[in-house]
């Protein structure tokens, strides 16, 4: 199935609940498609650069095969908080006006671990390699940020990847390393050779990218370098820039699998 060009545009018409105290505050709200979805709201205080890394990381990994749930656009009118009771979430709706984040909801679905179901030693591969691609460290046994679901497991939860993003200023350039520590990593475990995951995803990489940059909204990215495909050159690099570090940063992870087999 071909994957989508642009990200689906709904209209947020009622908000829910919020889904979980601190962090984020994600909440749950209906759109006028009637569908539920987990909001991540631009005024949240982790700001618009977790937006756009759920965007890079969750369709990257779309791109390469791995689940996760559609992402939409949800666009938010500041006085859906109105009626709503709690000071913090009304804060919260006040400054998200525009376009926010939506993840599909799926229903019914819970927190994955190995421990509640083999995940194989492939897509564990899969899920590790990933992680250390886009240095993402919160897919950890306390927050394992997968879901099981209709027996499968899907990804979610990529705001605190591409933490380099954070030192964007004129005239940045990727460093030639970062460091990523797999040691908390949830599927350490139960991973089969990050090596043979990277030569199977690796080569699809920038194509993969190239597709997620163009789906950040560029109002989203306006306030990075004042240029949203600047921004999105940028991401582009950091790719270029990690996958020709891959000998290295591999090494670790398998290091580190290794000792923990
Ligand atoms: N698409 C989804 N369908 C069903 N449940 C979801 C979905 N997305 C998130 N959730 C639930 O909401 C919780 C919080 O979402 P998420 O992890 O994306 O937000 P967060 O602000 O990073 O939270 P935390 O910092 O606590 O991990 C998840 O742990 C999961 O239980
Ligand atoms: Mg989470």
């Amino acid at each position: 199935m071909p994957l989508p060009g642009t990200l689906r545009t709904v209209a947020a018409t009622r908000y829910v609940t919020p889904l979980r105290e601190g962090g984020s505050l994600p909440g749950l709200v209906e759109g006028d498609d009637l569908g539920m979805y987990v909001l991540k709201f631009r005024g949240a205080g982790q700001g618009l650069k977790a937006l756009v890394a759920e965007v890079v990381v969750g369709e990257l990994a779309r791109g390469l095969g791995l689940r996760v749930p559609e992402l939409v656009l949800v666009d938010l009118d500041p006085d859906l908080g109105r009626a709503e009771p709690d000071e913090e979430v009304q804060e919260l709706l006040r400054a998200s006006g525009g376009r926010n984040l939506g993840s599909d909801f799926l229903p019914g679905s819970f927190d994955f671990t190995p421990a509640v179901r083999d995940p194989g030693p492939d897509l564990a591969a899969r899920v590790l390699w990933l992680d250390a691609l886009v240095l993402n460290v919160d897919r950890s046994w306390r927050n394992p940020n997968l879901l099981l679901w209709h027996r499968e497991v899907w990804l979610i939860d990529h705001g605190a990847a591409l933490y380099f993003h954070h030192r964007f200023a004129a005239g940045w350039a990727p460093a030639t390393s970062y460091r990523f520590d797999a040691a908390d990593h949830i599927m350490l475990g139960a991973a089969g050779s990050v090596e043979a995951a990277h030569e199977e995803l690796a080569p699809r990489v920038p194509a993969a990218v190239d597709r997620a940059v163009t789906l950040i909204p560029d109002d989203w990215l306006d306030p990075v370098f004042g240029d949203p495909d600047t921004a999105r050159s940028a991401y582009r690099s950091y790719f270029t820039a990690r996958l020709a570090d891959a000998p290295r940063w591999l090494a670790d992870v398998e290091a580190a699998r290794v000792a923990r087999v």
